[in-house]
């Protein structure tokens, strides 16, 4: 891809798919390396990360849409035991403390669609 350009936006889901106060995962039309998306809602205000744990780069789930904690408050990465903070996808504990789970800027349109950037250098 040029520099400069970013590669195409993602449509990923409906607001309404989305559990308030939950987390779901996405697969990437045409990825074929496993690396998704993770989506965690809080009202209207949406956070995306890679799901890739800064540890040893495997998925934080083992169960599919199971990131969170049983309180709801952080993302677990279920393999060894890493917390992330929801709004920011910093490490709090574990052996990445410190670390961040890589950003994925979302859109929220205005008739509730979800649309994801991935990163530039994520390739395709
Ligand atoms: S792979 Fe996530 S904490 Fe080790």
């Amino acid at each position: 891809m040029a520099p400069g350009h970013l590669p195409p936006s993602i449509p990923l889901c409906h607001l309404d798919e989305l559990p308030d106060g939950g987390a779901r995962g996405f697969e990437l039309p045409g990825r074929t390396d496993g690396l998704s998306v993770i989506v965690v809602r809080q009202g209207r205000q949406l956070h995306g990360y890679v799901n890739s744990c800064p540890h040893l780069g495997t998925p934080l789930e083992i169960f599919p849409d199971k990131f969170l904690t049983r309180d709801g408050r952080h993302l677990l990465c279920h393999t060894h035991g890493a917390l992330f903070t929801l709004d920011r996808g910093a490490c709090v504990a574990g052996p990445c403390k410190g670390d961040h789970l890589p950003p994925v800027p979302l859109e929220l349109r205005e008739d509730g669609q979800v649309l994801a950037q991935p990163p530039e250098d994520w390739g395709s």
